[in-house]
This record gives structure tokens, sequence and C-alpha cells, in this order.
């Protein structure tokens, strides 16, 4: 479906989104396999987290859908069956790495595949320490989809020095450890998301610049109730939006402030945006709180690599801010965008072109100045939910408006996305 977005003259009101992605899928993952009954409250309503229910119903886990929350009779250690035929992660990277860290410890075969773009995604990553793990994957060649898992003779504890910045690898390595007497260490020279090591309620440290997790046996989730804060990710894109119109304020409520996910915030404020935070609070260890955000003008900065990580899923509606504020942007020490759910650097690049604006694309990152076109575009989303948001937002600020393609993929995130529009724009 191709959506068509007219140019707004203003955001005002309040949001309440659903439940972040992140936190979501590990509060799935974890209630299945405690033993006992999990409550989940706000949980995302994007088809990724869908994607991991349906893994874990298929693994033995009972999931019932009770209107204001989610309760799971999860299966307990080494309780998981064997499921019937594959397990289909849909588009989700998430579902597949982490749920690999769980599979090469279990006492059956089973087979993970995915749509065509997480068959493209590099699955090396994970393979690689969960190898040394003691784990049996088999990949096709160029270590992408499906996954074939065989039960492991033994898990294996090790110490893992990441070599990029993933929480995804990160938590496959510490859930495969969850199965070890003994401890397994992980070492992040630049810190990713760490909803996994609060949620799991790890011990971590940090040591010469360096940050280290570490977990055993004894972390095995049990029962619980879980609060998901909303999206801080799906949040991006409306306070973008805010801070781009003219006499705008927009409340969003109780959004995750989890410090490794709010760089973005940090960026913003250094362009000079007035963003303000209330009611922060701390629920099961994730920090939340309302997030306000004012119209204002904007001017680029640098973005030091250290935060990149912290900024990864943000950078195409960041861009977004770039391209309308003072000075030319620039991204770089971001070579992980090209593996996401499609290759975002030429993606942005591709529709940045085609507002007429000179860009330069790098291995690692673009540069983006000049002036709009004034003229109807119809932006390519690249089936990638943050790109096709990203240009709805670019869209909505476009004298002339503008159109994006594929746009249902924005289901994968925020299913809701046009209607939340609609309820704070004018
Ligand atoms: C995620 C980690 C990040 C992020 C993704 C969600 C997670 O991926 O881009 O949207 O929930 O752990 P990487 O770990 O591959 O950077």
């Amino acid at each position: 479906m191709t959506q068509e977005f007219n140019k707004i003259e203003k955001v005002l009101g309040e949001l309440k989104l659903p439940g972040d992605k992140s936190i979501s899928h590990r509060a799935v993952m974890f209630s299945s396999m405690a033993k006992g009954t999990s409550k989940i409250y706000n949980l995302s309503d994007g088809e990724d987290v869908k994607s991991t229910q349906k893994c874990f119903i298929k693994l033995g886990a009972e999931i019932i859908n009770c209107g204001d929350h989610l309760k799971i009779k999860g299966c307990g250690y080494k309780g998981f069956k064997k499921p019937k035929g594959n397990l289909d992660a849909g588009n989700s990277g998430t579902t597949t790495r982490l749920i690999s860290g769980i599979l090469i410890a279990q006492d059956f075969e089973s087979t993970i595949i995915g749509d065509a773009s997480l068959t493209k995604r590099p699955m090396k990553r994970i393979i690689t320490p969960l190898s040394l793990m003691g784990g049996k994957i088999k990949s096709t060649e160029n270590f992408t989809l499906p996954l074939h898992i065989s039960p492991a003779n033994k898990i294996i504890p090790i110490r893992y020095e990441l070599p990029i910045a993933s929480a995804q690898v990160k938590s496959a390595v510490l859930l495969a450890g969850l199965h070890c007497e003994n401890e397994t260490t992980v070492v992040e020279k630049l810190p990713s998301r760490d909803h996994t090591e609060k949620m799991l309620g790890l011990k971590t440290e940090h040591l010469g610049g360096k940050k280290i997790s570490y977990v055993s046996k004894e972390n095995y989730p049990s029962e619980k109730e879980y609060f998901v804060p909303s999206d801080f990710s799906t949040a991006a894109f409306f306070i973008v939006l805010t801070l781009l119109s003219e006499n705008s304020v927009l409340r969003i409520k109780d959004v995750s402030l989890n410090k490794t996910r709010t760089g973005l915030l940090t960026v913003l404020k250094n362009m000079g945006a007035r963003i303000e935070i209330e009611n922060q609070r701390e629920i099961a260890g994730e920090s939340l709180g309302d997030i306000i955000a004012y119209s204002g003008k904007l001017q680029n900065v640098e973005t030091p690599e250290e935060i990149i990580p912290n900024i990864i899923d943000e950078i195409p509606i960041l861009t977004i801010a770039g391209v309308f504020a003072e000075g030319p942007f620039k991204i770089n020490n971001a070579a992980e965008l090209r593996g996401k759910e499609t290759d975002r650097i030429k993606a942005m690049c591709h529709n940045l072109k085609l507002l007429g604006l000179a860009v330069h694309e790098y291995e690692d990152g673009f540069t983006v100045s000049g002036n709009l076109k004034n003229e109807k575009i119809v932006f390519e989303s690249f089936e990638d939910h943050r790109i096709a948001m990203a240009f709805a937002v670019m869209s909505l600020l476009l004298k002339q408006g503008g159109k994006v393609n594929n746009f249902n993929c924005v289901n994968i995130s925020n299913p809701n996305f046009l209607s939340q529009i609609k309820l704070i724009t004018r």
C-alpha cells in the first residue's frame, strides 16, 4: 500500500504508546522460560513481538490474551518441547538471535526461518560465540537463515568480548549462559541496550572503560509480573515531528527512559531542541517518564562514535531532523545500519537524493546538505518500518506533502502509527 501524507499545520496534545519492542520480546521469552504463570502489561502490539509469541507457543508455552495484559504459562528449565515444524521469526532479528541462545541448550532439534529481509541478515555474529559455547548450529554458507540447531553435548561457559556493539549478540550469549552452572562473561567496549541484564537481574560492572556482564544458571528467570514502558524508538518519530513543526507541543506518556536507549534526546538537545522530562520513575529496574517536546530551531552537531549503539534505531528519524537543521548533517561509525531490516544507509541515501539533496554515501554513514525540492515525491520504504516512518514524518513536513510506498511494514513495530498521527496533528 502507498500511503499519502499532506503537510500538517502543527502538533498538539498527548500520546500514550504501546510497550517497548525490545523489552516486550524479552518479557515474552523470560515468561515462557519460567515455571509458572507470568503477566505482561503494555506489551508491544507490533508484528515482531507476535513472531516471538508464535515461536514460544510452538515450544510449549501457553499464551492467553487477557485484554489489558498477556498471561503466559511458562515451561520451566528444560521444559520446552520439540516444535512441530519450523520456528518462524518473521521479520525479527531480535527473535532469531535471542531464541538461538535458548535453543542451543535444548535436547531437541529446531529450525529457525524468517521472511525475505530476515533471511538476508547476518547470523555469523551469533553462530561464532554460540558455537564456542558448544552450540550446534548449521546455516547457509553465507551464515544466513535458515538456522538448524541440534542438541549440544554440553553448554560451556565462556568469556566473550563482543567484536561489534550488539545487544542481540550479547543477549544470545547471556541466554545460553543461563544453562551453565559456571559463570559466562560478556565484555562490551561500547555498551549496547541493557534490557537483558536488567530484566534477569544480572551482575554487571564497568572496568577499564568496558562494560562486563555475568550470567549463570542462578539467573534463570522465574514467574513474574512485567510492566513494559512505552517504546522510546516509536516515540522518537513523534518527538522529531513536533520539534520540526511550528507552534507545537506534545507530551508522550510513560516512555522508556532507559539510559542505553535515549541517546537521541542528548543529540537533539545538543542540536538546540527543547525537550523536557516529567514524572520520571522506575518500575522493575526500568526507568520511564513523560517526554514533552516543543517546536524550535535546530543546528547540526557532530555525533560521537560512543553514542552510535545507543541511537542505532533512531538514525533514520535523526536524519530527518538533520535535514531541517542548520548546516550539513553527517553520520559515521554506523556500518551496523547496513545489516538492519534493510541496508538503512543505502535506503536513507536513496530517499534523500529524491529530495534533490546533496548526498555522499560512505561504508559507515553518509552526509547530506542542500535545499529540498518542491515536488511531491514517492519515497521508498524498502519494507523497513523505521525507513517508512522516517519518510512519513518527512512528508508531513514538506510543503507539497509526500507518499511512502509499501507502508504496511510499519506494522512491524507500530500498527497504529497513522491513527496516532491523526490524533496529534492539525
Ligand atoms: C535490539 C538490538 C538492536 C536494535 C534492535 C533491537 C534488541 O540490534 O537495532 O532493533 O532488542 O536487542 P543489534 O543488537 O543488532 O544492534
